[in-house]
């Protein structure tokens, strides 16, 4: 048997092929050629149902929430808070007032930074944050570091892109309060080991956020085995629309921690002599919220429970396994960083070839991939380059779509070597 149909064989317990007919954009020509999208790691495409549960919700219930008596508000009301239910099960909160709504992961990061950094962090403290991080998970704590007189400090990753854990163990004194990493990095796929990594943060008295963007819609996350302090991460990654994403934390943390933004609904009580804030998670809701995005989100969350979850993560790791096999046979191609786990991420540069003209090239054939730094520039610093090309899988890829990526990448080559 090749290697190619050993792949294909143990593609077959998943039906990535049934999947992919729920999402209907995947369903056309770019370009004179039929699309395979391969930019998952910065958005996943919408299934039907997460589009009409959005249009449904528009169509019939749009109202504000929490705060009209009518039929309408009462109804987006109750949609939008069953919707926090639904993210709680998803990641196995204790509690729904535990899931804060924000606008994704970046402004989950941020509210943490602002709200828990500053009213916490003193000068000399420090926040440890991995080389692999999204730009996402570093500058906020760079704010709030200048603001407070603490600082950020890098914790060194390996060649193969492993994040250090010696490195890390002789950076965790009385000085860390927090350590923040991804639970799968953006740029490069590596799968961190959060809980040994929370274990080895919490044995030195510090806490752990956890930037899910890239894991929750590989396989499922729990957030009470996980151990960490905070959990964020993105609807639009997740099969759901932009502009909605959640906080998790634990309840003591958010209880103790100020509100981030001021305004509507987030509070009890306004007076000229003093505000009283509202109870959890509506302390840290200010303004009228993403409403439709939350009803989308849990409709995604729903359609997730539907798919064999274990079954769509071995799919991916077989596609990401064929990619590897596939490489091996280009010349003078160059995966960047081989992590011990790594998520259905892979990327790579070509010998001779700058990565955007690579991606034009591939878009030319209807492939769609994301080239650059991937916002994560101490990472290329790192690896001592200025950007990669990325494919990056989801449950809706196939083994045609990994075939078609090569067939585009010796075809840039030829054009180019
Ligand atoms: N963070 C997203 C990505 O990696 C946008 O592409």
């Amino acid at each position: 048997m090749s290697a190619q149909s050993q792949a294909s064989a143990r593609l077959d317990g998943f039906d990535a092929a049934r999947v992919r007919g729920d999402f209907p954009i995947l369903n056309q020509q770019v370009n004179g050629h039929p699309l395979v999208y391969l930019d998952n790691a910065a958005t996943t495409q919408k299934p039907d149902c997460v589009i009409e549960a959005v249009a449904g919700y528009y169509r019939r219930d749009n109202a504000n929430v929490h705060r009209g008596v009518h039929t309408l508000s009462d109804r987006a009301t109750q949609l939008f808070e069953q919707a926090r239910i639904t993210l709680a099960a998803f990641i196995n909160s204790p509690g729904a007032q535990q899931v804060v709504w924000t606008r994704g992961t970046t402004e989950a990061i941020n509210l943490v930074a602002q709200s828990w950094g500053r009213s916490v962090l003193r000068p000399g403290d420090r926040v440890l944050v991995s080389w692999l991080e999204h730009h996402s998970n570093i500058v906020p704590w760079q704010l709030v570091a200048q603001a407070t007189g603490a600082e950020v400090v890098p914790v060194p990753v390996e060649e193969a892109g492993d994040i250090d854990l010696d490195a890390l163990d002789a950076l965790l004194d009385e000085r860390v309060k927090l350590v923040a990493v991804n639970h799968v990095s953006n740029a490069i796929g590596t799968v961190n080991p959060v809980v040994e990594i929370t274990r080895r943060a919490k044995a030195a008295g510090a806490l752990v956020l956890v930037d899910g963007a890239q894991a929750v819609a590989h396989w499922p996350v729990d957030v009470q085995s996980l151990g960490c302090d905070f959990y964020a991460f993105s609807g639009h990654k997740l099969f759901a629309p932009t502009g909605i994403g959640v906080l998790w934390g634990r309840e003591t943390l958010l209880e103790a921690m100020p509100p981030y933004q001021g305004g509507g609904e987030m509070i009890e009580t306004v007076s000229f002599a003093g505000t009283s804030y509202n109870q959890l998670p509506f302390k840290f809701e200010a303004g009228t919220p993403n409403i439709g995005g939350a009803i989308g989100l849990a409709a995604a969350v729903d359609y997730l429970a539907g798919i064999d979850r274990v079954a769509a993560a071995e799919h991916e790791a077989a596609l990401l396994r064929l990619t590897l096999e596939l490489a091996d046979a280009v010349e003078g191609l160059r995966r960047i960083g081989a992590p011990r786990d790594a998520a259905g991420i892979f990327s790579f540069l070509l010998e001779g070839i700058h990565p955007s003209d690579v991606g034009m090239l591939l878009d030319q054939q209807g492939i769609a991939v994301r080239t650059g730094h991937h916002c994560a520039q101490p990472l290329m610093e790192r690896f001592g380059i200025p950007g990669t090309v990325r494919a990056s899988y989801s449950i809706y890829n196939t083994r045609e779509d990994v075939v078609r990526l090569f067939d585009g990448i010796r075809k840039a080559r030829s054009l180019f070597c």
